[in-house]
């Protein structure tokens, strides 16, 4: 959208008014008896008052009307939103789906939160200690409603369609490509143009932020600089029933307000939400031989508190070179005491040229073992190792977490898309084995 202006910086103090309303910041204390322009003040924070200066977030927001006048909450229906791991039997298959269905509008309009459906998951969010995936699919933007995740963070990964979101911070048009962290508490709506879907990373317990570099230094990777938060934008808008849907301890509950949420005209603070443009990560890779792990691509993590143990990491594959001498460069065969997710934003992943689509996804269980197909071994085992450009025109990404996710009943049943014929693509692959062979030199 064009017009819309951002502030930049990762996790800094910000500090945002709406031009229309220029002092309503209030100056040298965050909560005076009287605000400029007869405003509220309201605190929303995102972690415990006494966390350490370096994970202690925080945002003082100055609106028209304060977040509590509204009617009491009534539980409504949740479609394919669920936090309950034990619908159906585990599953350590590997699994693929083909691209999730998008809704016509001309059948079904369905908007952001009827369009969430939860794919895999694990943990509690009442223990305040989990994660979950959905993928949201819709085709027409929220009117008079909101959506607050009482429960945690949500990264969304927006493969289909931008994205227009009105949060209590201001607006932010997201595409795909772009990524964007809608953090716990912060109330959005969305709106779409067209047929639209995307994946969602949830984090409970944790906000996202980004890994440490160690020997890398001090630059690389995702720069904080990119990281965008919106300006401060308001609407002093009387609505006849304006809806806040709240997703609370994995449920829906929904409640109704005489006046719009994005009422805010100032705010100021380290607790909001951002965006950010895959097109911007400075992208580490070998330039010898052999691997690094896929960690080198990680854009931001959820921590956990075991050191170097995320309960989710998002993870990108971007276009880059690839130049590593005597080595078979596609993604190693593997068995992890992770979970593996993989999307596809667009093109083609390249250790799965077929069956792996844009707006589809895979997941490989704790232990279960993947890796490239038998025409990706065969092709990769005898080319000539020239430099070469990897992933041109292609967004991958996994969000790989440290919990043992089950797959709920939408994402084996319901959706209808999971391809049953996955297995075959590892099954030509076949034995080299030479007890004959001799070593040569490199
Ligand atoms: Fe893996």
């Amino acid at each position: 959208m064009a017009g819309l202006k951002y502030l930049s910086g990762f996790g800094n103090e910000l500090t945002s008014e709406d031009p229309r309303c220029p002092g309503a910041l209030p100056e040298g204390q965050n909560n005076p008896q009287v605000c400029p322009y007869g405003l509220y003040a309201e605190q929303l924070s995102g972690s415990a008052f006494t966390c350490p200066r370096s994970s202690n977030k925080r945002s003082w927001l100055y609106r028209i009307l304060p977040s509590v006048r509204h009617k009491p909450f009534t539980a409504m229906k949740c479609e394919d939103l669920t936090e309950s791991w034990n619908e159906v039997d585990p599953d350590p298959n590997q699994l693929r789906w083909l691209p999730f269905t998008i809704p016509k509008a001309a059948e079904k309009k369905v908007c952001f939160v009827a369009g969430l459906h939860t794919l895999c998951g694990a943990g509690d969010s009442k223990s305040r200690n989990g994660i979950a995936i959905h993928v949201y699919s819709c085709n027409t933007s929220m009117t008079d409603s909101c959506f607050q995740n009482s429960d945690g963070d949500f990264l969304v990964v927006p493969q289909q369609g931008e994205i227009l979101i009105t949060t209590e911070f201001g607006k932010m048009m997201v595409e795909p490509n772009e990524i964007c962290v809608i953090q716990q508490g912060m109330r959005f709506s969305v709106d779409v143009f067209g047929e639209t879907r995307g994946y969602i990373l949830e984090v409970y317990g944790a906000h996202f932020e980004l890994p440490d570099l160690g020997p890398i230094g001090a630059n690389g990777l995702a720069n904080p600089r990119d990281f965008l938060a919106p300006v401060a934008w308001y609407e002093d808008r009387t609505v006849n029933g304006y809806t806040i849907v709240n997703k609370y301890q994995g449920k829906l509950f929904s409640c109704q307000q005489d006046f719009s949420p994005f009422n805010v005209v100032a705010w100021h603070g380290n607790y909001t939400p951002y965006k950010y443009n895959l097109e911007n990560f400075m992208v580490i890779n070998c330039v010898a031989f052999d691997h690094a792990d896929p960690s080198i691509f990680t854009v931001l993590t959820a921590k956990s508190t075991r050191p170097g143990v995320a309960i989710a990491d998002f993870v990108i594959f971007p276009p880059r070179w690839g130049v590593a001498d005597h080595t078979f460069r596609p993604p190693y065969y593997h068995r992890n005491c992770m979970s593996e997710f993989m999307g596809l934003i667009k093109g083609h992943y390249e250790a799965k040229e077929e069956g792996f689509q844009p707006g589809g996804g895979s997941l490989h269980s704790i232990m279960t073992p993947h890796g490239p197909d038998g025409d990706c071994f065969e092709k990769n085992s005898t080319s000539v190792l020239t430099p070469e450009r990897v992933a041109e025109g292609t967004m991958a990404f996994m969000f790989e977490s440290s919990f043992s996710m089950a797959v709920t009943k939408w994402g084996l049943q319901t959706c209808q898309r999971l391809d049953k014929s996955y297995y075959k693509c590892w099954e030509s692959l076949k034995s080299h084995f030479n007890p004959n062979w001799k070593p040569t030199s490199k």
